[in-house]
């Protein structure tokens, strides 16, 4: 109802009340004048027919274009627009229609210039960049990735990524970052000869605001460059070590020989001591040094065998129990009899040989040491416990860095060059284990090591 009496409605709503009350009494009068009638209905049926018309091309007609304008902006085509201003209500539905497009219009543009940096940025990176959905497939891959992988482009997108990526670690990293849900890391070398590349490859999985997995992004990183300058680097120590060791072992044989020659000035014996302990400390560096760069050669090769570990540790046990003894330590074994493990024999006695030495360096006399082997369902735990002067959290995390010491003045009057943990580290994850460290200041340091049966 209140829509018929609108303001709109109303001068037709009432022509045409006023037109029926005019027929029914024109009809009244003029009783059986079927002419009279007929003519009567005629004009009344113009009537009706002008207002119809008057109402389409008033509402209809516009409200039509409308629809079409409308379903142009849905097909994306921005720049339609439409006028009609035959009534209020029409102008101001068109003015409202076209308001639409051009904001619509300028939304688009402005995505386009974003999707178009975008783009560019992504292009134009120095790191391979990949973007895979939830379900695997791939959405994005750039050019860098393209030139490293090879391939165009649309082989890549779209489709599956373990379809598509030949690579097997690109592929093992997308499968872990799915799998695990956290930021994975590998590097690899990629094609061989003169094409060799060194790659490192980070998979990162995307969350929604949910928390749930959406993907996962990828990015490859050519570090041939750094890996150069790295292998200069390891060759520059690897050379110097080896060419200082035989001048150092001549002067330390030296000055051995003078010493044992009953020195009798006090000040030449003296000086010659410092000579021979300080070239003591310099061959033992030299050694460290060189074990290490043994450890990084591309070439490396662990000499993987069965053994048994009670043996192991019973062939290195004589020299450690003599220093803990001199040191006036308590030692303590805790190895179940029958234990055998695959690793490299040499390699895990030098492991625990640095870390018992350690404990025995940094446990002032009367304390106690403890070497604890254990089978657990995946790996062989060792723990080397000490009750020594432990360390601080901050250096917990640092001790495996080459010639990191924690008190510095100490641990060069203990003769110490910093390089031990970082041999064991190293030996360790070549044997794919872990080191963990537990300490507490002035009460003691653990040492744990997991290695994978
Ligand atoms: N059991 C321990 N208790 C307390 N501090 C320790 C222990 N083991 C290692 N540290 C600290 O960590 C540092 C690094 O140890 P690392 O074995 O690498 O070097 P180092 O013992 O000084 O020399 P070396 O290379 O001769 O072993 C040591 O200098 C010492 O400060
Ligand atoms: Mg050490």
């Amino acid at each position: 109802m209140k829509v018929i009496f609108s303001r709109t409605l109303l001068p037709s709503m009432i022509i045409t009340i006023l037109s029926l009350l005019l027929t029914g009494w024109l009809i009244v009068q003029a009783e059986s004048n079927w002419i009279m009638v007929i003519a009567v209905l005629i004009v009344q049926f113009m009537i009706i027919s002008i207002l119809f018309i008057q109402f389409y091309n008033r509402y209809t007609r516009p409200i039509g274009k409308a629809t079409k304008t409308v379903d142009r902006l849905i097909e994306g085509n921005y720049s339609a627009r439409f006028y009609n201003g035959n009534s209020p209500e029409m102008e101001e539905l068109s003015v409202k229609v076209n308001t639409l497009a051009r904001n619509m219009s300028e939304i688009a543009i402005q995505e386009q210039m974003q999707s178009e940096q975008l783009t560019t940025i992504v292009d134009n990176m120095q790191s391979g960049l990949v973007l895979i959905d939830e379900k695997g497939y791939v959405h994005v891959v750039n050019r860098k990735f393209l030139e490293m992988f090879g391939e165009e482009e649309s082989n890549y997108r779209g489709h599956l990524y373990y379809d598509v990526f030949e690579n097997e670690n690109v592929h093992e990293t997308v499968q872990k970052t799915f799998l695990y849900e956290e930021t994975v890391k590998k590097s690899f070398v990629h094609r061989e000869g003169l094409n060799k590349i060194y790659v490192e490859v980070v998979g990162a999985p995307i969350f929604n605001e949910r928390n749930m997995l959406k993907g996962a992004v990828l990015v490859l990183y050519d570090i041939t460059e750094l890996k150069k300058l790295e292998k200069m680097r390891k060759d520059f120590v690897a050379n110097v070590s080896h060419e200082l060791r035989t001048p150092i072992t001549s002067i330390r044989g030296f000055a051995e020989t003078l010493l044992d020659n009953n020195i009798t000035d006090p000040a030449t014996k003296e000086f010659m001591e410092i000579i021979y302990k300080e070239s003591h400390r310099l061959q033992l560096l030299i050694e460290d040094l060189l074990a290490l760069s043994r450890l990084e050669r591309e070439d490396f090769r662990l000499l993987i065998d069965n053994y048994d570990v009670r043996q192991m540790v019973e062939e290195i046990l004589p020299q450690l129990h003599q220093k803990a003894e001199n040191k006036n330590l308590t030692f303590d074994l805790e190895v179940p009899d029958q234990l055998t493990m695959r690793a490299d024999k040499d390699r895990m006695k030098q492991v625990l040989i640095n870390l018992i030495d350690n404990s025995i360096h940094y446990t002032p006399s009367g304390g106690d040491i403890c070497l604890a082997i254990s089978e657990e369902t995946d790996v062989i735990h060792f723990q080397v416990k000490d009750s020594g002067i432990g360390m601080d959290e901050k250096s917990q995390t640092r001790v495996f860095e080459r010639f990191y010491r924690v008190d510095k003045a100490r641990s060069r009057n203990t003769g110490g060059t910093g390089l031990g943990l970082a041999i064991v580290k190293h030996i360790v994850e070549v044997h794919k284990g872990k080191i963990d460290v537990e300490s507490t200041l002035n009460q003691g340091t653990t040492i744990h090591i997991y290695i994978p049966k």
